[in-house]
């Protein structure tokens, strides 16, 4: 099934998640055909959670921390965000990566420790505006997923893959859907090298600045099995539309 996501990053607070959810729920009431997830703050997990219980609206989180609990200060266990009703986490997001100097091994650590607690992982990918340029973007890709599933290669079906240029993300510069479409045709034939056993069922979404205008143009790419949506995301309305672009 496709899956259409939404990255809220640091943005609304529990009382603006209410709300959200009270517009949003009723815009996407008859829709069973797709997968939309929600991944809010931490903070916001908890009445989320509550709001979407039983609405086939799945909950995941933007992070989360490999360790099962102890002294890391700060840190969310996967065992906390299961107890609010979390299925998929994202993990390694550029802004993890080059804001908060996440490394390929602290995110290989985490993609274990998701599978392990039965999370499902949203791995997230991409190359930087100067390795696309220097013809990198295939290369890049290539290493940080080889990186992530390492150690854990035969379970490339329990996990989804998002394509997130990192010069596309909140920038109102998405990539065209036809190079989109090239590196996720690439990113399919990897998981098979990676595990020939792989049976496709890890979606490839598509990631940084998808709008109400350009979702459509997306998902009609074949090999586009999904987006995440930043900012777009921000409004129910919007985001709505989205989910019903296709
Ligand atoms: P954007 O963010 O849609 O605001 O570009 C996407 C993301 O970072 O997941």
């Amino acid at each position: 099934m496709k899956l259409i996501s939404a990255n809220w990053k640091m943005n609304l607070t529990p009382a603006q998640t209410r709300e959200y959810l009270q517009k949003f729920l009723p815009l996407v009431e008859d829709i069973k055909d797709r997968e939309i997830l929600i991944c809010p703050p931490f903070t916001s997990l908890c009445v989320a959670g509550e709001m979407l219980a039983g609405s086939g609206i799945r909950l995941g989180a933007q992070n989360c921390y490999h360790e099962p609990r102890g002294a890391f200060t700060g840190e969310v266990s996967l065992d906390m965000l299961k107890e609010f009703g979390v299925s998929y986490a994202i993990v390694g997001h550029s802004e993890r990566r080059w804001i908060f100097g996440e490394s390929d091994e602290l995110i290989n650590k985490k993609v274990t420790a998701c599978l392990k607690a039965g999370v499902r992982p949203i791995i997230c990918v991409g190359e930087r505006l100067e390795e696309r340029e220097a013809g990198l973007t295939f290369k890049v890709v290539e290493t940080q997923i080889r990186l992530a599933l390492s150690g854990v290669e035969e379970y490339t079906s329990s996990v989804d893959i998002a394509y997130e240029p990192v010069w596309a993300i909140g920038t109102g510069n998405p990539a065209t859907p036809e190079d989109a479409q090239l590196v996720h045709a690439y990113i399919k034939d990897l998981l098979h090298q990676i595990n020939p056993g792989h049976r496709g069922e890890t979606r490839v979404l598509y990631g940084g600045s998808v709008s109400p205008k350009n979702a459509s143009e997306f998902m009609r790419m074949k090999d586009v099995d999904g987006l995440l949506v930043g900012g777009a995301s921000l409004d129910p309305e919007s985001f709505s539309q989205i989910v019903k672009s296709f």
